[in-house]
Protein backbone atom coordinates (compact mmCIF):
# COMPACT_ATOMS: atom_id res chain seq x y z
CA UNK A 1 0.00 0.00 0.00
CA UNK A 2 1.22 3.14 -1.01
CA UNK A 3 0.61 5.33 2.53
CA UNK A 4 2.54 2.47 4.51
CA UNK A 5 5.88 0.02 3.27
CA UNK A 6 6.46 -2.82 4.69
CA UNK A 7 9.81 -4.52 4.22
CA UNK A 8 11.95 -7.12 5.42
CA UNK A 9 16.21 -7.22 5.91
CA UNK A 10 17.99 -9.05 8.21
CA UNK A 11 15.66 -10.13 10.38
CA UNK A 12 14.09 -6.97 10.86
CA UNK A 13 10.76 -5.86 9.43
CA UNK A 14 10.26 -2.30 8.64
CA UNK A 15 7.11 -0.95 8.80
CA UNK A 16 7.64 3.10 6.95
CA UNK A 17 4.54 5.68 7.41
CA UNK A 18 4.89 7.26 3.79
CA UNK A 19 1.79 9.71 3.24
CA UNK A 20 4.16 12.92 3.28
CA UNK A 21 1.34 14.95 2.08
CA UNK A 22 -0.30 14.81 4.95
CA UNK A 23 2.78 14.38 7.40
CA UNK A 24 1.95 10.78 7.81
CA UNK A 25 -1.05 11.12 9.71
CA UNK A 26 -2.84 7.18 9.70
CA UNK A 27 -5.92 6.62 7.73
CA UNK A 28 -8.45 3.47 8.74
CA UNK A 29 -6.51 1.89 5.77
CA UNK A 30 -3.08 2.95 7.17
CA UNK A 31 -4.07 0.98 10.54
CA UNK A 32 -5.00 -1.94 9.01
CA UNK A 33 -1.77 -2.60 6.88
CA UNK A 34 0.50 -1.68 10.26
CA UNK A 35 -1.60 -4.26 12.27
CA UNK A 36 -1.69 -7.09 9.41
CA UNK A 37 2.22 -6.52 8.99
CA UNK A 38 2.60 -6.44 13.24
CA UNK A 39 0.81 -10.12 12.69
CA UNK A 40 2.45 -11.29 10.25
CA UNK A 41 5.64 -10.86 11.36
CA UNK A 42 5.07 -12.12 14.78
CA UNK A 43 3.88 -15.27 12.64
CA UNK A 44 7.05 -15.29 10.73
CA UNK A 45 10.26 -17.28 11.72
CA UNK A 46 12.11 -14.90 9.68
CA UNK A 47 11.80 -12.01 11.52
CA UNK A 48 13.20 -11.54 14.80
CA UNK A 49 12.05 -7.53 15.63
CA UNK A 50 9.69 -5.06 13.71
CA UNK A 51 10.76 -1.68 12.99
CA UNK A 52 8.76 1.66 12.71
CA UNK A 53 10.04 4.80 10.83
CA UNK A 54 8.22 7.92 9.47
CA UNK A 55 9.18 9.88 6.16
CA UNK A 56 10.23 13.13 4.66
CA UNK A 57 11.68 14.57 8.53
CA UNK A 58 7.83 13.20 9.79
CA UNK A 59 7.23 10.41 12.25
CA UNK A 60 3.56 10.69 12.00
CA UNK A 61 0.80 13.51 12.83
CA UNK A 62 -1.37 10.73 14.31
CA UNK A 63 -4.81 10.10 13.16
CA UNK A 64 -6.53 11.24 10.54
CA UNK A 65 -8.37 14.12 12.55
CA UNK A 66 -10.68 14.47 8.87
CA UNK A 67 -11.22 10.62 9.90
CA UNK A 68 -11.95 11.72 13.28
CA UNK A 69 -14.38 14.20 12.15
CA UNK A 70 -16.29 11.76 9.90
CA UNK A 71 -16.64 9.04 12.79
CA UNK A 72 -17.60 12.26 15.17
CA UNK A 73 -20.73 12.82 12.89
CA UNK A 74 -21.42 9.25 11.78
CA UNK A 75 -21.53 5.87 13.48
CA UNK A 76 -19.35 7.17 16.16
CA UNK A 77 -16.07 5.53 17.38
CA UNK A 78 -12.97 5.06 17.07
CA UNK A 79 -13.58 2.81 13.55
CA UNK A 80 -13.11 -0.94 13.02
CA UNK A 81 -9.23 -0.91 11.80
CA UNK A 82 -8.14 1.73 14.33
CA UNK A 83 -9.58 -0.47 17.40
CA UNK A 84 -7.85 -3.24 16.05
CA UNK A 85 -4.77 -1.93 15.61
CA UNK A 86 -4.81 -0.38 19.18
CA UNK A 87 -5.93 -3.55 20.80
CA UNK A 88 -2.94 -5.64 18.97
CA UNK A 89 -0.10 -3.24 20.35
CA UNK A 90 -0.32 -5.04 23.91
CA UNK A 91 -0.19 -8.36 21.96
CA UNK A 92 2.34 -8.49 19.64
CA UNK A 93 5.16 -11.03 20.71
CA UNK A 94 8.56 -9.62 19.19
CA UNK A 95 10.54 -6.61 20.38
CA UNK A 96 8.97 -3.47 18.54
CA UNK A 97 11.77 -0.59 17.79
CA UNK A 98 10.86 2.68 16.62
CA UNK A 99 13.45 5.59 14.43
CA UNK A 100 11.61 8.98 15.37
CA UNK A 101 12.79 12.39 13.19
CA UNK A 102 10.42 14.90 13.42
CA UNK A 103 7.18 15.09 15.08
CA UNK A 104 5.15 12.55 16.13
CA UNK A 105 1.97 13.47 17.23
CA UNK A 106 -0.59 11.35 19.10
CA UNK A 107 -0.39 8.24 18.67
CA UNK A 108 2.67 8.57 16.96
CA UNK A 109 4.22 9.08 20.31
CA UNK A 110 1.71 6.65 22.02
CA UNK A 111 3.20 4.11 19.76
CA UNK A 112 6.43 4.02 21.01
CA UNK A 113 5.18 3.08 24.38
CA UNK A 114 4.70 -0.27 23.27
CA UNK A 115 7.95 -0.21 21.66
CA UNK A 116 11.59 -1.24 23.54
CA UNK A 117 13.37 1.27 22.14
CA UNK A 118 13.17 4.28 20.75
CA UNK A 119 15.74 6.33 18.66
CA UNK A 120 15.01 9.85 17.74
CA UNK A 121 16.60 12.54 16.31
CA UNK A 122 17.62 16.24 17.67
CA UNK A 123 15.01 17.12 15.21
CA UNK A 124 12.16 14.56 17.01
CA UNK A 125 9.33 16.24 18.97
CA UNK A 126 6.32 14.57 20.84
CA UNK A 127 3.02 15.52 21.80
CA UNK A 128 -0.49 14.01 23.04
CA UNK A 129 -2.92 17.13 22.41
CA UNK A 130 -6.10 14.60 23.05
CA UNK A 131 -7.55 16.70 25.50
CA UNK A 132 -7.03 20.02 23.09
CA UNK A 133 -8.89 18.24 20.62
CA UNK A 134 -11.56 17.10 23.22
CA UNK A 135 -10.39 13.55 23.50
CA UNK A 136 -8.82 11.62 25.92
CA UNK A 137 -5.84 9.54 25.56
CA UNK A 138 -6.03 6.37 23.71
CA UNK A 139 -3.74 2.96 22.87
CA UNK A 140 -2.99 2.30 26.29
CA UNK A 141 -1.26 5.63 26.83
CA UNK A 142 -3.51 6.89 30.24
CA UNK A 143 -2.18 3.84 32.13
CA UNK A 144 1.81 3.40 30.40
CA UNK A 145 2.66 6.77 29.93
CA UNK A 146 2.42 7.43 34.30
CA UNK A 147 4.16 3.83 33.77
CA UNK A 148 6.89 4.57 32.05
CA UNK A 149 7.74 8.67 33.02
CA UNK A 150 6.05 9.72 36.13
CA UNK A 151 2.55 10.78 36.97
CA UNK A 152 3.87 14.51 36.63
CA UNK A 153 5.39 14.47 33.39
CA UNK A 154 2.69 12.40 31.98
CA UNK A 155 0.00 14.89 33.40
CA UNK A 156 2.10 17.72 31.10
CA UNK A 157 1.82 15.60 28.29
CA UNK A 158 -1.21 14.30 28.17
CA UNK A 159 -3.14 16.87 29.75
CA UNK A 160 -1.14 20.37 29.63
CA UNK A 161 -0.66 19.05 26.06
CA UNK A 162 2.93 20.31 26.69
CA UNK A 163 5.56 19.08 23.56
CA UNK A 164 8.28 17.42 24.73
CA UNK A 165 11.72 18.11 22.90
CA UNK A 166 14.00 14.97 21.90
CA UNK A 167 15.96 15.64 25.72
CA UNK A 168 12.75 15.70 27.44
CA UNK A 169 11.90 12.72 25.75
CA UNK A 170 15.27 10.83 26.56
CA UNK A 171 15.37 12.39 30.31
CA UNK A 172 11.15 11.36 30.87
CA UNK A 173 12.67 7.42 29.60
CA UNK A 174 11.05 6.71 26.78
CA UNK A 175 13.58 7.75 24.13
CA UNK A 176 17.14 5.43 24.42
CA UNK A 177 19.47 7.38 22.65
CA UNK A 178 19.40 10.52 20.17
CA UNK A 179 21.19 10.31 16.94
CA UNK A 180 21.86 12.24 14.07
CA UNK A 181 18.90 12.20 11.17
CA UNK A 182 21.39 10.74 8.56
CA UNK A 183 22.26 7.71 11.23
CA UNK A 184 18.73 7.03 12.44
CA UNK A 185 18.27 4.38 10.09
CA UNK A 186 21.77 2.59 10.52
CA UNK A 187 21.09 3.02 14.27
CA UNK A 188 17.66 1.17 13.92
CA UNK A 189 18.94 -1.81 12.08
CA UNK A 190 22.06 -2.53 13.99
CA UNK A 191 20.00 -2.78 17.28
CA UNK A 192 17.34 -4.83 14.93
CA UNK A 193 20.38 -7.08 13.85
CA UNK A 194 21.63 -7.70 17.30
CA UNK A 195 18.21 -8.68 18.16
CA UNK A 196 18.11 -11.03 15.01
CA UNK A 197 21.27 -12.80 16.45
CA UNK A 198 19.28 -13.39 20.11
CA UNK A 199 17.54 -16.81 20.65
CA UNK A 200 14.03 -16.63 19.23
CA UNK A 201 12.32 -18.23 21.88
CA UNK A 202 14.19 -16.73 24.96
CA UNK A 203 14.06 -13.43 23.48
CA UNK A 204 9.82 -13.79 23.23
CA UNK A 205 9.82 -14.79 26.24
CA UNK A 206 12.26 -12.13 28.13
CA UNK A 207 10.30 -9.73 26.23
CA UNK A 208 6.72 -11.02 27.86
CA UNK A 209 8.04 -10.99 31.37
CA UNK A 210 9.24 -8.00 31.21
CA UNK A 211 6.06 -6.39 29.23
CA UNK A 212 3.89 -8.13 32.45
CA UNK A 213 0.95 -5.78 32.28
CA UNK A 214 -0.67 -7.09 28.96
CA UNK A 215 -3.79 -7.86 30.76
CA UNK A 216 -3.71 -3.91 32.32
CA UNK A 217 -3.20 -3.05 29.08
CA UNK A 218 -6.12 -4.00 27.33
CA UNK A 219 -8.65 -3.45 29.68
CA UNK A 220 -7.22 0.18 30.33
CA UNK A 221 -7.93 0.68 26.49
CA UNK A 222 -11.41 -1.08 26.55
CA UNK A 223 -12.07 1.94 28.95
CA UNK A 224 -10.11 4.50 27.04
CA UNK A 225 -12.07 3.04 23.71
CA UNK A 226 -15.40 3.61 25.39
CA UNK A 227 -14.69 7.43 26.43
CA UNK A 228 -12.81 8.24 23.37
CA UNK A 229 -16.11 6.90 21.64
CA UNK A 230 -18.28 9.52 23.87
CA UNK A 231 -15.55 12.24 23.28
CA UNK A 232 -15.63 11.69 19.32
CA UNK A 233 -19.41 12.67 19.30
CA UNK A 234 -19.11 15.14 21.48
CA UNK A 235 -19.19 19.07 20.47
CA UNK A 236 -16.29 20.25 22.00
CA UNK A 237 -14.44 17.68 19.17
CA UNK A 238 -16.19 18.89 16.35
CA UNK A 239 -15.21 22.60 17.17
CA UNK A 240 -11.89 21.22 17.49
CA UNK A 241 -11.41 19.08 14.42
CA UNK A 242 -12.70 22.02 12.19
CA UNK A 243 -10.59 24.51 13.49
CA UNK A 244 -7.71 22.48 12.40
CA UNK A 245 -8.89 22.22 8.60
CA UNK A 246 -9.62 26.37 8.91
CA UNK A 247 -6.65 26.63 10.29
CA UNK A 248 -7.77 28.90 13.64
CA UNK A 249 -7.92 28.49 17.31
CA UNK A 250 -10.71 26.52 18.74
CA UNK A 251 -13.71 28.61 19.88
CA UNK A 252 -15.10 25.85 23.18
CA UNK A 253 -16.94 28.65 24.86
CA UNK A 254 -19.21 28.19 21.44
CA UNK A 255 -19.23 24.14 21.86
CA UNK A 256 -20.25 24.81 25.68
CA UNK A 257 -23.19 26.73 24.57
CA UNK A 258 -24.67 24.49 22.50
CA UNK A 259 -24.24 21.36 24.61
CA UNK A 260 -26.04 23.08 27.25
CA UNK A 261 -28.71 24.26 24.81
CA UNK A 262 -28.78 20.59 23.34
N1 LIG B 1 -4.93 14.59 9.97
C1 LIG B 1 -5.26 15.02 8.74
N2 LIG B 1 -4.50 15.87 8.04
C2 LIG B 1 -3.37 16.31 8.62
C3 LIG B 1 -2.98 15.91 9.90
C4 LIG B 1 -3.82 15.00 10.59
N3 LIG B 1 -3.51 14.54 11.80
N4 LIG B 1 -1.80 16.52 10.22
C5 LIG B 1 -1.49 17.26 9.16
N5 LIG B 1 -2.43 17.14 8.20
C6 LIG B 1 -2.47 17.80 6.89
C7 LIG B 1 -2.82 19.28 7.00
O1 LIG B 1 -4.24 19.44 7.03
C8 LIG B 1 -2.19 19.82 5.73
O2 LIG B 1 -3.05 19.49 4.67
P1 LIG B 1 -3.25 20.56 3.45
O3 LIG B 1 -1.87 20.70 2.85
O4 LIG B 1 -4.24 19.89 2.56
O5 LIG B 1 -3.73 21.84 4.11
C9 LIG B 1 -0.94 18.95 5.56
O6 LIG B 1 -1.16 17.77 6.32
C10 LIG B 1 0.31 19.63 6.09
O7 LIG B 1 0.07 19.97 7.45
P2 LIG B 1 0.56 21.36 8.09
O8 LIG B 1 -0.19 21.56 9.37
O9 LIG B 1 0.47 22.44 7.06
O10 LIG B 1 2.10 21.01 8.36
P3 LIG B 1 3.08 21.66 9.44
O11 LIG B 1 4.44 21.17 9.05
O12 LIG B 1 2.85 23.14 9.55
O13 LIG B 1 2.66 21.02 10.84
C11 LIG B 1 2.05 19.20 12.30
C12 LIG B 1 2.82 19.62 11.05
C13 LIG B 1 2.09 17.71 12.43
C14 LIG B 1 2.67 19.87 13.54
C15 LIG B 1 0.60 19.74 12.16
O14 LIG B 1 0.11 19.32 10.89
C16 LIG B 1 -0.37 19.20 13.19
O15 LIG B 1 -0.40 19.67 14.31
N6 LIG B 1 -1.20 18.22 12.80
C17 LIG B 1 -2.26 17.71 13.65
C18 LIG B 1 -1.72 16.75 14.65
C19 LIG B 1 -2.82 16.21 15.52
O16 LIG B 1 -3.45 16.93 16.29
N7 LIG B 1 -3.08 14.89 15.38
C20 LIG B 1 -4.11 14.20 16.09
C21 LIG B 1 -3.58 13.72 17.38
S1 LIG B 1 -4.78 12.86 18.35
Amino acid sequence: MADIEVSLADGVQIIRFTRPAKKNAFTSAMYAVIADALDQGDADPAVAAHVFLGSGGMFSAGNDIGDFLATSRGAGGLGQEVERFIRSLPLVAKPMIAGVDGPAVGVGTTLLFHCDLVYATPNAVFSTPFLDLGLVPEAGSSLLMPMRMGYARAFEMLVLGDTFSVEQAREAGFVNAIVGAELLEATVMKVGRRLAQKPPEALIQARRLMRGETGLVLERIDQEVVAFRDRLASPEAEEAFRAFFEKRKPDFAGARARTSTG
